[in-house]
């Protein structure tokens, strides 16, 4: 037998690597953990390495993002990017029929109905199967050329199996509700101004100069349309999108429909589920299925839209209610956060009392009085915002926000940095800091320290026990149990008792020992999130090493060249050093010191033998944590979270009120179904990941 040239190895690398990205990314159902998938790469990698010459665009390593650019070039168009007529009401879909059976001889017609994303459109040039170009729609003539940055987008095949000659496609670039829910949540805490919905986060991370940070970005794709095709043809529009998912691309699910009735039927169903889609949805796209007809005579396109398709706009889902007041939270890092207090209302399947108002700017800029009668609508499909302020209905008695000049909860002042918009409580003392910090530490994605949540962080800073999550190893037990908390609902003072208290120091005892990424994490470090603390946990032994680190500071020093054994980026690194160089930085890094902490270093491949290895759950339903929380748990027990339920699905985990789109997906497809007791089962030592 003779040992492969490393050039057949690396082509053989490549496919598989390309194999497993599109099991994973594209069609949620992995056949092998991350540890094994890390070592493919890891030798691809090296081997491109020693052998400059076998560099290819077409390398899943070319999806790492590359040195910022100055600016974007140009990229014209041709064809150009067409929009879609709008149709609102059932008569201007008939019309719509109508319209086309006058000009093709009255015959039924066959249609597409496809989900509209809202997202931002982007056209994909492949040539021999080669991706050459992405560029952004632009003024449809004329848009940016954004290939390195869609290069990083898993969901993207670098190379399909064609030997076209040139095969334009086109879709929509989308950031998931979930993804976008996260980053909101961290742009807060880093005192930015949170992108107001995923399409202006989708947009604005493909206008990112540093591929780099767009490849942080779990940006997804669908694409539904060609432009132009040398050298092949379909058909249909059906047929196209089924040669789409042939070549590993996502597209939207779509329905073919016989008639204009069946068109009507599809969308209203389209509209009922539309929460349920892991994308924002705006509408739904009728297409003519036959391709050969986009040409006839009196069809064609405007100098806008085609003729034979129409966008029909969904009424986005809104309710009224009454501002009865503005809170200001004081978070974790001390951004100030005002939060609209809110008439409770209905709304997409919740009920809304509050809703955050990001900051001053966000009050002004839309004019939000006290007392105004306001639209609701949840961003994102999930964070409730005031929209819009009723200013018909003002009687003059509604007063005016002004953020408070001292911080509402210690009185301290408040400073507004240079390049955020937040105003910050300049006390690191800050009970209200003190208190998210200490609720931050303890969190799932920490160190899970059972039992102390918001409620018991508040009471410990209050009672003075607590100024510092690393005063918990120093709490006795007769402390604790003596705390006393308000109960939220009554009211009522209540003592925490001695077996709780037991409960929460063994816990505590417990966490010196949690990986060191999970202690990264917990510090609570502006802009360090699970995905940064995991990666410097990877190429770092010790705090000490850490809050000193060479590969950190050559990061900063060279970020056009950074260290290839350090994943961290340019921003996260300099985070991660500011912080060890400040005050409480250095501080905290002694007292970890002198308590003898010395976190367990992560082995990059603890999850691939998790007990839930090679799962896939979709949850539904109401959980009793975030859903956010139990994907982590899952994930950490080497399991996957998928979005949708599909034949891959192993369980659909269904919480409370379950009985949604999922769950009749699930019925059909007899997927598993199980609770959060019967999962809580499958992490039990020898239940190997099945539920009892
Ligand atoms: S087809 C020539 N299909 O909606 C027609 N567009 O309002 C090309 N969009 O510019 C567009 N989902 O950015 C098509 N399933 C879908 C779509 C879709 C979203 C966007 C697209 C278009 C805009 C028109």
């Amino acid at each position: 037998m003779t040992l492969p040239s490393p050039a057949e190895r690396v082509a053989f690398l490549r496919c598989k690597i390309a194999h497993h990205d599109r099991l994973y990314y594209v069609e949620a159902r992995p056949e092998i953990g991350d540890a094994d998938y890390d070592a493919l790469y890891r030798e691809l990698e090296s081997l491109e390495r020693a052998h400059p010459e076998l560099a290819a665009p077409d390398s899943p390593t070319q999806r790492v993002g590359g040195a910022p650019l100055a600016a974007f070039a140009e990229v014209r168009h041709v064809p150009p990017m067409l929009s879609l007529d709008k149709t609102h009401s059932r008569d201007d879909l008939l019309d719509f029929d109508h319209f086309l059976r006058k000009n093709l001889g009255d015959t039924p017609l066959a249609y597409v109905v496809e989900p509209k994303v809202d997202g931002v459109a982007f056209s994909l040039l492949y040539e021999c199967g080669l991706l050459i170009r992405a560029a952004t729609r632009g003024n449809g003539e004329v848009g940016d050329d954004i290939t390195r940055n869609v290069r990083t987008i898993r969901t993207i095949p670098l190379r399909i199996a064609t030997d076209a000659a040139r095969v334009e496609l086109r879709g929509e670039v989308f950031l998931p509700k979930e993804a976008f829910l996260r980053l909101v949540q961290q742009q807060e805490a880093a005192g930015e101004a949170p992108f107001a919905n995923p399409r202006n986060a989708a947009a604005g991370s493909l206008k990112l100069l540093d591929s780099r940070e767009v490849a942080q970005r779990p940006l997804d794709t669908l694409l539904y349309a060609a432009g132009a095709l040398e050298g092949m043809a379909f058909a249909t529009h059906a047929a196209l999108l089924d040669q789409l998912v042939a070549w590993g691309f996502r597209t939207p699910a779509y329905t073919r429909c016989a008639t204009i009735d069946a068109v009507l039927s599809a969308i209203a169903k389209l509209e009922t589920r539309r929460h349920d889609f892991p994308f924002e949805m705006d509408g739904a796209v009728v297409k003519l299925d036959d391709r050969s007809l986009y040409k006839a005579p009196g069809i064609g396109t405007t100098a806008k839209s085609p003729r034979w398709a129409r966008a029909f706009k969904f009424v986005p889902e809104r309710a009224e209610t009454v501002l009865r007041d503005i809170t200001v939270q004081v978070g974790r890092t001390g951004v100030l956060t005002p939060v609209a207090e809110l008439e409770p209302v209905r709304l997409a399947g919740s009920v809304i009392s509050r809703a955050t108002l990001h900051n001053a700017d966000e009050v002004a800029r839309k004019d939000i009085r006290v007392g105004d009668h306001v639209w609701i609508a949840k961003a994102g499909d999930v964070i409730p915002a005031i929209e819009s302020v009723i200013t018909e209905k003002r009687t003059g008695n509604e007063h005016a926000f002004v953020m408070p000049a001292a911080c509402p909860v210690c009185k301290c002042g408040v400073a507004r940095r240079e390049d955020e918009v937040a105003l910050r409580c300049v006390n690191p003392f800050c009970p209200a800091q003190c208190a998210a910090r200490l609720e931050h530490f303890a969190s799932r994605n920490a160190l899970e320290i059972e039992g102390l949540g918001g409620v018991v962080a508040d009471a410990l800073v209050s009672a003075g026990l607590v100024h510092d999550p690393l005063d918990l190893f120093a709490l006795s037990a007769d402390a604790l149990a003596g705390l006393v908390m308000r109960q939220s609902s009554t009211g009522r003072a209540v003592q925490l008792g001695a077996r709780n208290a037991a409960k929460i120091l063994q816990a505590i005892e417990k966490a010196r020992a949690k990986p060191f990424d999970r202690w990264i994490f917990a510090l609570g470090i502006p802009r360090i999130g699970t995905t940064v603390a995991t990666q410097a946990a990877a190429c770092h032994q010790s705090f000490a090493e850490l809050a000193h680190s060479e590969l950190l500071q050559q990061v900063v020093a060279t970020p056009d060249a950074p260290p290839a054994t350090c994943p961290v980026k340019l921003e996260a690194a300099r985070a991660i050093l500011e912080f060890f160089a400040g005050d409480y930085g250095r501080r905290t890094l002694a007292r970890l010191e002198e308590l003898g902490i010395r976190p367990p270093v992560t082995p990059s491949a603890a999850s691939a033998d998790g007990p839930l290895r090679g799962k896939i759950f979709v949850l539904t339903g109401t959980l009793s944590i975030s859903r956010e929380e139990m994907s982590a748990r899952i994930r950490q027990a080497g399991g996957k979270v998928a979005d949708a339920v599909t034949k891959a699905t192993s369980f659909l985990l269904a919480g409370e009120d379950a009985g949604g789109a999922k769950f009749r997906k699930a019925q059909e497809l007899k997927t598993p179904q199980i609770t959060e007791q019967d999962l809580a089962r499958m992490f039990e030592p020898g239940a190997e990941g099945r539920p009892a």
